[in-house]
């Protein structure tokens, strides 16, 4: 009965154990994890846009072969992470649909334009950082398919954050006019990776239930914290100024200190309003609309070849 199933899956939990398809869940955490699993693969497939937009004008062939590799590693994470999320009874059509009628979210930090060639070393050194920051830990999640999802995930974002560090120690290398193109691709990128890990943890409705379940193993505070300990030293290293004069490193804590980030900017950014919400969205719709024509000759021959018993 009902009740045996609960302890069942908290036994499961309490354990650290995985969570798998075929176990019994109760439907909020089911729905829950649809919720970010699906937020996540929709993050990673419009993550292509603001990087996939330098592939035409990229300044070497070199750095044109990477660029193309990484964009096109983030649509193997989209793939990976939509069918973690077909395990749990939604299709992709159905998730692609919740997208684009804007019932489900995607990262706040991809509604950001990319106006300099540094920004792609910048998104690799600070958006896939903090990505890795918070993904790590997911490869510990309780359910099964997500966490197997996130370590191959992991191992690619370590390399293209270290793809973007090259580039922008590449760029501090070069002229005055390339150090100063990185130290303004940083200033315009600090706080909205700081965004990415979500509001406070006293304004997030979800974390309590989430680190109740397995789903998340730290709060978004704990993360945030633990991404500007991480990123501070490499600034240093880089030579670039993190564009908060309240960060300093605080001996008591063991921690660096830093400020607050525009929490109202992050609600205007999720709700629609950020720089280049209208133009990521059209730009997904038009990619879908302009792809019915394959997935409708895949589903014919899908037809064709299962009567011809192939
Ligand atoms: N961008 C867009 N939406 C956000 C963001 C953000 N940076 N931060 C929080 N939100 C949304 C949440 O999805 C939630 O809305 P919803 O209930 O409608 O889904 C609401 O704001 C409140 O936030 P929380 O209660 O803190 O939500 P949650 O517990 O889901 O935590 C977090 C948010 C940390 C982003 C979590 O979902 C997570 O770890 N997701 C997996 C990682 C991920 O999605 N990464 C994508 C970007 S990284 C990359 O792809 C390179």
């Amino acid at each position: 009965d009902e009740a045996e199933l609960v302890t069942d899956f908290e036994a499961i939990l309490g354990r650290r154990d995985r969570i798998e398809p075929r176990d019994w869940m109760p439907e909020r955490y089911r729905r829950t994890l649809v919720r970010q699993i699906a937020q996540h693969a929709h993050s990673e497939i419009i993550g292509m846009q603001p990087e996939g937009a330098w592939i035409t004008r990229a300044p070497s062939l070199r750095r044109k072969a990477i660029l193309l590799a990484k964009v096109q590693d983030e649509a193997g994470h989209g793939l990976y992470l939509y069918s973690a999320c077909e395990t749990l009874g939604v299709s992709r059509q159905e998730l692609t649909e919740l997208l684009l009628s804007g019932r489900q979210k995607y990262s706040s930090i991809f509604n950001y334009p990319t106006l300099s060639y540094a920004d792609v070393g910048t998104i690799g050194w600070l958006v896939d950082g903090a990505a890795i920051c918070n993904q790590v830990p997911l490869c510990r999640t309780s359910y099964g398919p997500y966490g197997r999802a996130m370590i191959r995930i992991c191992k690619e974002e370590s390399f293209h954050q270290r793809q973007g560090y090259e580039l922008l120690m590449t760029m501090q290398r070069g002229t005055d006019e390339q150090r100063a193109m990185v130290q303004e691709s940083v200033d315009r990128f600090w706080w909205p990776s700081l965004m990415m890990f979500g509001p406070p943890d006293s304004q997030s409705p979800n974390t309590a239930q989430s680190m109740a379940w397995g789903i998340k193993r730290d709060t978004n505070d704990e993360l945030r914290q633990k991404f500007v300990d991480m990123t501070v030293p490499q600034a240093e290293a880089l030579g670039v100024t993190l564009p908060d004069p309240e960060l300093a490193w605080n001996a008591e804590r063991g921690h660096y200190d830093f400020g607050e980030p525009d929490w109202d900017e992050l609600t205007a950014v999720i709700s629609g309003d950020g720089p280049c919400n209208a133009e990521r969205m059209a730009h997904r719709r038009r990619a879908h609309e302009d792809g019915a024509w394959v997935r409708e000759a895949a589903t014919a021959f899908a037809a064709r070849t299962s009567e011809d018993g192939r």
